[in-house]
């Protein structure tokens, strides 16, 4: 299965949605999530996404590892995303930052 990881939070710049096959994105206030039950490792969404954030899941850079848990668990709360949407107001400069785990929002 692929996961989005932290990198995600804060930008949403949401071109990952536009290319699933299945429509497994889910959307939060500010970050996307994968439904693991759902995803079949098409590889479509990876090389769309401008801030690198999705990976396999055998993949993950170090450190992500807790959004396998976080896609599964914000999958099941979260409403599905098929259409593009424009990307958070402040995308660019959030893309790349560092410690936005805890800027998650529910
Ligand atoms: Fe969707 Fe394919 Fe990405 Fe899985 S790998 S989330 S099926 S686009
Ligand atoms: Fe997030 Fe990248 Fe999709 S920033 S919304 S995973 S295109």
């Amino acid at each position: 299965t692929f996961v989005v990881t932290e990198n995600c939070i804060k930008c949403k710049f949401t071109d990952c949605v536009d290319v699933c096959p299945v429509d497994c994105f889910h959307e939060g206030p500010n970050f996307l999530v994968i439904d693991p039950d759902e995803c079949i490792d098409c590889t479509l969404c990876e090389p769309e996404c401008p801030a690198n954030a999705i990976f396999a899941e055998d993949e993950l850079p170090e450190g992500q590892e807790v959004f396998i848990a976080l896609n599964a668990e914000l999958a099941k709360q979260w409403p599905v995303i098929t259409d593009v949407k424009p990307a958070l107001p402040e995308a660019d400069e959030w893309n790349g930052k560092e410690g936005k785990l805890d800027l998650l929002e529910r």
